[in-house]
């Protein structure tokens, strides 16, 4: 009997419908051949929702979402509800709720796409950030103090447990032995100001790396890091990195890489259930136009696959996005201007699986 998965839906706001039918589209064909079956829950979660009914996501969403195998989302982000209602009622809740403690974000340029650095290749831009997922500045303690008066304070305080940083960084280790590429596992801090976290970050790595005698482990700043992800990208193999800082330099790899038309992430808790989706936004003025890419979706598809053990379904996404690209099939990942409409690149790819295969 093949095996059944239970992935939760989240479409969300803007674009976010669009990307994930597609995505859902392509998923549903590459099951049809590697005999295995999904089952699709939709949830309508979202800045609509919310206008509504005034909730973003109740406790008991929660619940059931720790049946799920996955969780697939599209984008959060509404023009009419105000900045940080929807981010940290819904996406930052799950991540929270749910212990997703990492937030892995590859940073590949494929074959055929074009990046804005000068004279690199693909074999140069091949690296994943992994981004601690529940702590740091996004722990949300803080507090205005005699807002609205000269007097004002206000304070947003950085978290960082020595449970918080041990597993994230031991992940990252893990996954620089798996890769079995460069080696090389780089710790992004600002330990030259921010010294407090800064060593704990530096000494639990060092700790650690004690279980990983053939790994490299670097120390570098998350300034000088921006500076070498566009000179140097491959010196790069895995970075781990606070969730602020992660949350910065991925929007720097995602458009090294091409732009946020192609860059994915994943929300993981290696025991629970994790979840998926691009790193870009909802991007409410392209919405209902079915002009947006919808390949980091798709790809963000692959990563839940991978994770879900499908291995080879995983490869066949990737193979058929990286065929899409090279062999000049989409002309660009700006919305718009891939030649072809967001249902249509669905189309395409949930073709090339079937035909790889
Ligand atoms: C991301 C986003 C989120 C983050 C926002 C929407 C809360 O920018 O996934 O990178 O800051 O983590
Ligand atoms: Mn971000």
């Amino acid at each position: 009997m093949s095996k059944v998965y239970k992935i939760g839906v989240i479409g969300g706001d803007g674009i976010g419908p669009e990307i994930i039918r597609e995505g859902v589209k392509v998923l549903k064909s590459v099951s049809e051949v590697c005999n295995f079956k999904l089952e699709f829950i939709e949830y309508d979660f979202g800045g609509e929702r919310y206008l509504k009914t005034g909730e973003t996501l109740p406790d008991s969403a929660i619940e059931e979402f720790k049946k799920l195998d996955a969780i697939y989302l599209g984008a959060v982000g509404h023009p009419d509800v105000a900045p940080g209602i929807l981010e940290k009622g819904i996406l930052l809740k799950i991540r929270f709720e749910l212990d997703q403690y990492i937030n892995l974000r590859p940073v590949k340029l494929y074959p055929g796409v074009e990046t804005p650095l000068k004279n690199k290749k693909p074999e140069d831009i091949d690296y994943v950030v992994v981004r601690e997922n529940t702590e740091g500045l996004y722990c949300g303690i803080g507090g205005n103090f005699k807002k609205g008066t000269s007097d004002e304070i206000a304070l947003q305080l950085s978290i960082n447990t020595k449970k918080g940083v041990e597993r994230c960084i031991k992940y990252a280790f893990e996954l620089t032995k798996e890769r079995n590429k460069k080696k090389t596992l780089t710790v992004v801090d600002k330990a030259n100001v921010l010294t407090y976290e800064g060593d704990l970050w530096r000494r639990t790595a060092m700790e650690l790396s004690k279980d990983y005698p053939d790994i490299k482990l670097d120390f570098a700043f998350v300034d000088a890091t921006c500076m070498w992800m566009v000179k140097n990208p491959e010196w790069f193999d895995v970075i781990v990195t606070n969730n602020m800082f992660g949350d910065i330099i991925t929007d720097l790899g995602a458009i090294t890489q091409g732009g946020l038309g192609i860059a994915a992430g994943g929300n993981i808790n290696p025991i629970g259930v994790s979840m998926f989706e691009p790193i870009h936004g909802s991007a409410p003025k392209y919405a209902g136009k079915n002009i947006a890419c919808p390949l980091a979706t798709i790809s963000a598809g692959g990563m839940m696959l991978e994770n879900l053990g499908e291995k080879e379904a995983a490869k066949l996404i990737e193979k058929s996005i990286i065929k899409a690209l090279s062999e000049g099939y989409i002309k660009s990942l700006e919305a718009g201007k891939m030649g072809m409409t967001t249902s249509q690149v669905g189309d395409l790819i949930a073709k090339f699986v079937k035909e790889i295969k």
